[in-house]
């Protein structure tokens, strides 16, 4: 659509959990004008959900090469070694920054930032806060920062805004297309109200994970993978899409569960909690040397096998050893939740199953950010940084988010100085139609069944064929749907980021971290190499 109302900025950012909000934080000072903007308010998304932690190598009996070494074995031989080597050594001082910024992590009795240990660290290394409620404590104290300076001409907040697209310029000779801004659909901002244009000429997409794709997860409602939809329309490479990580531990709620589900924090495990099958027995040490804190691939895995083989759909995750007065103290918002569904854990185990959790892939990225399309960056669960390879381990992932953001807003600053370097957007071919919003229920079952935890080359297929049926039910001008709304934007994302999954989930015969084919059960030295997605030049994948 036409865009009702246009501005200018330095660069914009998009989205408001940990990245975007660091990247804003950073760029704000070092460029004129930074515009954040987040589709619903500042504090939503899902940082604030993160229950258990942020991993560093801040005790002094721990190093960046253990972290390393840890989250290399996790990420099953396809992380960047040299992105993981910027993430476990510039960490520690991106987390300290963070406590300077007013995040306050819970301490010990020395007064150190108390540290406890999540599946695949072989060291205490996960910092978190008010017990199981890290991600909204680092939330609270970015948006404050913000809001603390929304007076300041050299930063505008649009909350609200969900992203369109991604704004190209001009082919240069060698056929790249430059960023020329964003299209945003903004609900109710007075004179940034219905569809804008920001032209600027960076971008940085902090636009969080795809748990919409499928029919339960532990994200929120709002992650429908706007920003990685955005930027394969606007010409980036996708890459690592079939590596979903599918969390051990989220409450079952029932066969028909469905949205966003209950997390019990990885921490409980951290903290000694066992796992057993319903018939009591407890199967991990059979399964891993690091039994139920073995990395979160190989312990989703087992559960779906364990689950199988008893004939149940959930397993028991037991913490009544730890005590009842620990488990309030250490798990407050985890005891409160369980309550909530009349399950007292101080008293009787858990029932627990997988639930789509993470996406390791996203936008391909360098190390600093870059994406293919100059001057688009990506930045925290969007990205593909390489750091997560097929298996992000635990608590990197907020971690990631910082280490990245910050690298991202100096390239910025170094590379885009001024808005009067933005280039006039340029329309691109291929423009896909809009998905009825009602189409979106669909668009999950069929995810989730052909591309969930367990799949093969009939499940995807399927996947594939029926997602292919679904493109036509709207048209951008006109058509089933003649005045979309968001629900129609985002299910268009939603659909078209499953499309790109379930190829590359083809794509891939082999099994590996958080991708396992039935029919190729096993790791294949010959798939040490990345998938890649990206649209042709009339639009298709
Ligand atoms: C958890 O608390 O188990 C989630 C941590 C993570 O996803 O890294």
């Amino acid at each position: 659509p036409e865009p009702g109302w246009t501005t200018r900025a330095d660069a914009v950012v998009v989205g408001s959990g940990i990245a975007g909000l660091t990247a804003a934080l950073e760029l704000r000072t070092r460029v004129p004008r930074v515009l954040l903007v987040t589709k619903a308010e500042l504090s939503s998304g899902s940082t604030v959900w993160a229950q258990g932690g942020i991993a560093a190598a801040l005790h002094p009996d721990d190093t960046p090469a253990a972290h390393l070494h840890d989250t290399l074995v996790a990420g099953g031989g396809l992380s960047d070694p040299a992105a993981v080597e910027v993430l476990v050594t510039e960490g520690p001082d991106r987390v300290r920054e963070l406590v300077a910024r007013g995040a306050s992590f819970d301490v010990g009795d020395d007064g150190d930032i108390a540290l406890t240990r999540e599946g695949g660290h072989r060291a205490d290394r996960i910092a978190h806060a008010g017990g199981d409620a890290t991600g909204a404590e680092i939330s609270r104290a970015l948006v404050a920062q913000i809001e603390a300076v929304q007076d300041d001409p050299g930063i505008e907040v649009i909350e609200n805004a969900l992203v369109l697209d991604v704004l190209t310029g001009a082919p240069s000779p060698s056929g790249q297309r430059p960023v020329a801004g964003v299209t945003l659909h903004v609900r109710g901002a007075g004179s940034r109200d219905g569809v804008g244009a920001v032209l600027a000429p960076a971008v940085v997409l902090a636009t969080g994970g795809v748990g919409q794709v499928f029919r339960s997860s532990t994200n929120p409602p709002g992650a429908t993978a706007d920003g990685m939809a955005a930027a394969l329309r606007a010409g980036a490479t996708l890459g690592d899409l079939e590596f979903v990580q599918f969390h051990p531990t989220v409450l079952w709620l029932g066969a028909g569960a469905r949205g966003q589900l209950p997390l019990i924090s990885e921490a409980v495990r951290g903290e000694g909690a066992l796992l057993l099958d319903v018939d009591g027995h407890r199967f991990m040490p059979a399964v891993h040397e690091l039994a139920e804190l073995a990395p979160r691939d190989v312990v989703a895995h087992a559960i779906v096998r364990q689950m199988d083989a008893t004939a149940a759909d959930h397993v028991l995750l037991d913490a009544r050893s730890l005590g009842a007065d620990f488990l309030r103290r250490r798990f407050p918002g985890i005891t409160a939740r369980l309550l909530t569904q009349g399950i007292d854990w101080t008293e009787e185990p858990v029932p627990v199953a997988p639930a789509q959790h993470y996406h390791s892939g996203g936008v391909v990225t360098d190390l600093q950010g870059r994406t293919s399309v100059p001057g688009l960056y990506a930045v925290g669960e969007v990205a593909c940084t390489g750091v997560h390879g097929a298996n992000r381990l635990a608590s990197n992932s907020l971690l990631e988010g910082l280490v990245f953001a910050h690298r991202a807003a100096h390239d910025v600053v170094a590379r885009y100085p001024g808005a009067a370097g933005a280039p006039e957007p340029v329309d691109r071919p291929g423009d896909a139609g809009l998905v009825a919003a009602a189409a979106r229920s669909r668009v999950q079952r069929v995810t989730s069944e052909g591309a969930g935890p367990l799949r093969s080359a009939p499940s995807l297929e399927r996947a594939d064929d029926l997602l292919a049926r679904v493109t036509t039910t709207a048209h951008r001008d006109g058509g089933v749907v003649a005045d979309p709304q968001a629900a129609e934007w985002e299910t268009t994302n939603v659909h078209q980021v499953a499309r790109a999954l379930v190829r590359a989930a083809w794509v891939r015969s082999e099994s590996r971290g958080g991708h396992f084919r039935t029919d190729f059960p096993d790791r294949d030295p010959a798939w040490e190499r990345r998938v890649t997605v990206s649209l042709d030049d009339d639009g298709t994948l």
